[in-house]
């Protein structure tokens, strides 16, 4: 592709590098990442955000194809990843309902993957199932992105929220990072508080009582030395918050719908809560919200949540030109 005069200071690795750290590889969890490795992506994702500003569309990853599968509802990930590999000049197979395919009919994962890889060269997996993008790896030939397995991890959505952090904030180490809402069902807060651990933050974790952090992967973090606090309340973290990442109370984890009922209103970010917080902070959420914050603060230059989705499409651009082995 021939890039226009003004465009061609635009540092976007173009070449063919298939030696790359992500090329041919699965991206299943946050563990697998290097400091080193975020920072590589996040210039790339960089790279992409200034394409897609400039040019829109382009042929980087032209004749390649995406299978979008999802087992679960989504808007952001699966729209995003449809719209990285379009902007890319890629092609989507898109499987939003699982039940218009053969797994209505009992088809299993592995076959299921073994099947649309036949056809592609990447496969988006979202699943209600923890563990199953490590399955879909195993039988799969070609990358398999988790995009979510049930309470387990949302790497690709971690990253996203870490490059948002950087954006918003100018660097991550020596932030106060207070993650508030569902933290027991919330595969997001599990990925990005296991990713922090690569940097030097501090972690609040408010939630009511039956949906706290799940007390294994506090230990984790513990072990790598992260200090962690937990509270009832946002109130006593207020002045010392940089990050306030809040999360929606996930419904459809609930067995007794009593228990959500009894703490789906816990907590909601409101115009008078935004006073009390700091002039210089980002508020986060992964989306979709119901309730968590309202509408009155979406105008508030701190809240970053609808710049985050967008910076999603920028950084699965970086993700999947990286692992077709073209940045
Ligand atoms: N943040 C997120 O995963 O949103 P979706 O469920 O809409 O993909």
């Amino acid at each position: 592709m021939s890039l226009p005069l003004h465009l061609r200071n635009i540092h976007l690795p173009l070449g063919d590098q298939r030696t790359g750290r992500l090329y041919g590889k699965d991206v299943l969890s946050v563990a697998q990442f290097t400091r080193d490795d975020l920072e590589y992506i996040f210039g790339v994702a960089e790279a992409m955000r200034n394409m897609v500003a400039h040019i829109g569309t382009f042929d980087l990853l032209k004749g390649k194809i995406l299978v979008n599968l999802f087992y679960e509802p989504s808007t952001r990930t699966s729209s995003s990843f449809a719209a990285a590999m379009e902007r890319l000049g890629g092609s989507v197979i898109q499987i939003n309902d699982v039940k218009y395919s053969s797994v209505a009919k009992g088809e299993s994962l592995p076959d299921t993957i073994r099947t649309l890889e036949s056809y592609a060269d990447v496969t988006v997996l979202r699943h209600p199932e923890t563990g199953s993008a490590a399955i879909a790896a195993q039988y799969g030939r070609k990358p398999i992105i988790n995009a979510g397995d049930g309470t387990g991890e949302h790497p690709t959505q971690a990253l996203l929220d870490l490059f948002t952090i950087r954006e918003e904030l100018g660097t991550i180490d020596g932030l106060t990072v207070t993650m508030l809402g569902d933290l027991k069902y919330g595969r997001t807060v599990h990925s990005l508080a296991k990713l922090l651990t690569l940097f030097e933050v501090r972690l609040n974790y408010v939630s009511p009582g039956i949906l706290r952090m799940p007390a294994a992967l506090v230990a984790q973090l513990e072990a790598k030395g992260r200090r962690q606090a937990q509270y009832d309340s946002l109130e006593p973290v207020m002045a010392e918050t940089d990050v306030l990442y809040v999360t929606r109370v996930q419904k459809e984890r609930f067995e007794d719908l009593n228990e959500y009922e009894a703490v789906k209103g816990a907590f909601v970010i409101t115009p008078e809560i935004m006073q009390q917080l700091r002039p210089k902070m980002a508020l986060m959420h992964p989306l979709p919200r119901v309730g968590e914050i309202a509408p009155e603060v979406d105008n508030d230059p701190r809240a970053a949540y609808f710049r985050q989705m967008e910076y999603g499409l920028y950084v699965r651009m970086a993700l999947l030109a990286m692992v077709l082995g073209k940045a």
